[in-house]
Parts: C-alpha cells; structure tokens; sequence
C-alpha cells in the first residue's frame, strides 16, 4: 500500500518532539507501509537536504535507543520531503495536489499540526483544492478550539469538505499502551466485570501528574491551562475508558457511543459546584527532582501577574445506574512531585471486619506511566504463630514491558499507523468532543467571573493543599497520602 503523509506545522514543536521520533519508530519497527513519503509543509524556505538535516539534529534530544545510527537515519530520510507553503494561498495548495496527484498515492494522510486557528482556512483551501477525496484522511491535533463555539467552527469546517470517517482528531493518550490494556482488561476478562460498579467501588481515581513545567511553551500555555490541556481530553478520555459500558463489538463506533453516554452522564457544574468541586493552582518556585526551577510566573513569556491554572483537581460523578454516588475524582498538574500517571480503582471495605488490625480495602491500580502495568491491592494474613492473625497489605504487581518481553508502540507511532491505515477506534469523534467542551465550560465560566486568582503550590509538591482537602471530604485521599 502507497502513503503519503502530509505534515501541515512540519517545523514545528510537535513534528520535531513527538511525531518525527514516532515516525521514525514505525519506520524501524518496519511497520510504515512500504510505499511512502512524509511532506513536511512551512512557511519558511528549505531544501529536502535542509529539512532532513534538521530533523537529524533532533534527534539528539530523544532516548538513545531511539536514536537512529546515521545508516538508519539516511534511509529513513529518503521518505522526508519539504515544501514550503502560504497556507493563505490558493495556488499554494493547487500545487501541493498536483504533487499529490502525481504519485496517486492509495493513501493520503493530512496531519494538521498547526496552531488551531489554521484549522478552519486549512480545511477550506484542501476542499477547494480537491485534496479531500475519498482516498484523504485528516488528522487534527488537539487543541481543537479555545471552547465550545470555536471547536463546533472547526468541526463545521471540517464536516463541509470531509465526511466524519475521514476527520481523525487526536487524543495520543488513547495510543498509549496502558490505555488499550484498560479496554483489554475490562472487556476481554470477566473478572473484574461483576465488580465494576458501585455496589463493590467507592471511588475511582484519575492523575495525570507531569514534573516538567511550561518549558518553552508559555504564551501558548497561558492562553490554554490545565483545564483545557489535560482535563478536556486525556483525563476525561480515561474517565470514559473506565466508566463506559461494554460496547456490542470493537468498531470504532461502537466504542465512541459508549464513550460519548459517559460523557453525557457527567454531573454538570453550576456556579456554586465548580467553587466546591474544583481546585485550580499555579506552581510557585521549588525543587524538582533535585532542581531549583522558577514559578510560573517567571517562566518564559508567562504575562506578568497571570490566572492562568497550572493544576487542577476536581470531584464529579456520572449519573447513571453503574456508577450513581461514586466520586470520580480528576487531577492534573505541571511541576508536581513526579511524572506520574495513573488510575485508582478504590473497592468497598469488607461489610463485617472478622480480622484486627488494618481495615485497608482491595484497591486496583492502573499505571500509565512512566511504567505501564497494574497492581491489586490486598490484605493478607501474616501469622505471628500465635494465633493472633494480623493483616498486612500486598499487592500483586504486573509490569506490562516485562511480561511482554517486546518494546511496546508508543503513543504517537501508533496513532500514525492507525491513520494511514484507516483504524478509527483510538480517535475522538466530533459528538464525543463537543460533548467534553460543553462539560468544562461551566468551569471556565465560572473561573472567569471570579477574579480569585489559582491556588499557589510550591514545585515539586503534589499540588495545593485544597486538592487534599477535596478528597478528604469524601473521607478519601489521593495515592500519595496513603
Ligand atoms: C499534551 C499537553 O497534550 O500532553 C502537554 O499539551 C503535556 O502540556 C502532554 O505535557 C503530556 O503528554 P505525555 O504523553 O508526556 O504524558
């Protein structure tokens, strides 16, 4: 099968850091499909030689097994080409279709990694130009939109020259491995399935934590926040892997209708439940992982006396019959303690304790990273030959990459391959995500009318204080307070 793939922002943050090193892997892995080109398109002018490298240059800041040998690289860059586009001109994209046209690819993938106020004139000049045939798939990378209106504008634009089966928007936590374990072990086991609902579970956990701060990335960062970065998207995607009900077949629909119920079951926000039920913070100075690093506001182009969250952690439920009263909480944060992402899976204490001792209930952890595996929490009875049975806790541990033996696709590498080869099941449909934005805006809503500025946490910690006092309400507590 013949590919072309066709990176709009191709000078990107996002090309250099995420997508080329993927593109790289699949190469490596011999997975990229035999026939292909990879067109990087942007404003400036450069030759092949130059774009090539360039990205060779990059290289150097990825892991070092993934690093290519310049053997490797040289022939991997043989599918890299570069050309230069006004994405404001018509004849600019007419030329990009006779490029296209003159190979005739079976494949055209069109990734948009631009800023996502290209969006809607990208869309429009590809229709126009023809580039939008049945054989052209569209890839849009988050964020997609600012809120509601402007993510329905980009869908509008989108539905005019595409049909929805060929708009693949991107949530690259669902190309995580650990994801497509949450799927495996809800609906290829039975044993979980019985207990998951609120009879056995008291409450469910979801931390994206992230040591690293706003980088280089401040002006952008500061007109996004946490809310609309992580919660939006990949926290409430996890929330709709654990929550969603079991989909009649592994189509991509099937899976999306499911994930969509969830997200229209989520209990909305008023003003009064976004100042009870959500915590917004914003990193101060302090010390990460032995480092001294800045707050946020002395990053680079972070505007002066900045609102903008950093963190955020909050309470919700999904009201339906599974899960009606258990607290599902969200919290996200940059330059917390660790990079740590996970799911908590919080079972009900036994009705009747027979045993002393530790009254600690059976809790299933899910980690998505930095290590991909799950843990189950037990209590066992650790004799003291006395007769007195004391229980201690233990966990069985299952670490994915171990018990695998292989190096496990990583996020972006398979949703690149998922789009050239037409697999829709890891991207979010249109409904999915205006379902999600209209969710938060309640939050953003109120965040705007209350001039209270983000709680302040120091680096390196685990948040604000108010994030503890969240969940201790509910009499509960975050992993790390365990
Ligand atoms: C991106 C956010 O979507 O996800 C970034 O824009 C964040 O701010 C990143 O750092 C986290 O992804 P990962 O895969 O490193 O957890």
């Amino acid at each position: 099968m013949s590919f072309d793939l066709v990176l709009f922002g191709g000078t990107g943050d996002l090309a250099w850091r995420k997508l080329m090193p993927a593109l790289f892997q699949a190469w490596r892995h011999g997975k990229l499909p035999g026939d292909g080109r990879i067109l990087a398109v942007a404003r400036d002018e450069r030759s092949d030689a130059e774009y090539r490298s360039h990205i060779r240059a990059r290289f150097g800041g990825v892991d070092e097994a993934k690093q290519p040998s310049d053997e490797e690289f040289a022939r991997f860059a043989e599918l890299l080409h570069y050309r230069r586009m006004d994405l404001s001109r018509p004849e600019h994209y007419a030329g990009l279709r006779q490029w296209l046209d003159a190979r005739a690819a079976d494949t055209v993938v069109v990734f948009l990694a631009t800023s996502p106020h290209l969006f809607v004139p990208i869309c429009e000049q590809l229709g126009r130009a023809g580039i939008n045939g049945a054989h052209v798939r569209l890839v849009l990378e988050k964020p997609l939109g600012h809120d509601l209106a402007s993510a329905r504008r980009i869908n509008e634009a989108v539905a005019a020259h595409f049909r929805e089966e060929q708009a693949l928007r991107i949530d690259h936590y669902l190309g995580k491995p650990a994801v497509q374990n949450l799927m495996a072990l809800r609906f290829g086991n039975a044993l979980f399935e019985p207990l998951w609902r609120r009879e056995s579970i008291a409450s469910i956990q979801i931390t994206i934590a992230e040591s690293i701060g706003v980088g280089t990335r401040g002006d952008f960062y500061d007109q996004t926040g946490a809310l609309r970065d992580m919660v939006q998207n990949h926290a409430l995607q996890l929330l709709t892997m654990i929550a969603m009900e079991p989909p009649s077949t592994s189509d991509a629909d099937a899976i999306r209708d499911e994930k969509l119920k969830v997200l229209k079951s989520l209990k909305p926000f008023t003003a009064d439940s976004v100042a009870h039920d959500v915590v917004r913070g914003q990193y101060r100075a302090g010390v990460v992982g032995g480092q001294k690093v800045p707050g946020y506001l002395e990053e680079a182009k972070v505007p002066a006396g900045s609102a903008t969250e950093t963190f955020v952690a909050l309470r919700t439920e999904v009201r339906n019959w599974r899960w009606a009263g258990v607290p599902f909480y969200l919290r996200t944060g940059k330059r917390l303690a660790a990079r740590d992402a996970q799911i908590v899976v919080a079972f009900r204490a036994v009705p009747h304790p027979i045993f002393p001792g530790t009254r600690q209930a059976n809790k299933l952890v899910i980690k998505l990273q930095p290590e991909d595996g799950l843990e189950l929490h037990l209590l066992a009875a650790r004799s003291g030959g006395d007769g007195n049975e004391t229980l201690s806790p233990v966990s069985l541990d299952l670490d994915f990459d171990r018990a695998f033996a292989t190096e496990r696709v990583g996020g972006y590498e398979r949703l690149l391959l998922d789009a050239i080869a037409g697999r829709l099941n890891l991207f979010v449909r249109s409904d999915e995500q205006e379902q999600a934005w209209r969710w938060v805006e309640p939050v953003l809503e109120a965040w705007r009318a209350d001039p209270q500025a983000p709680r302040p946490y120091v680096a390196g910690s685990w948040g604000p204080a108010a994030s503890s006092a969240l969940v201790a309400r509910d009499g509960c507590a975050w992993a790390e307070e365990l």
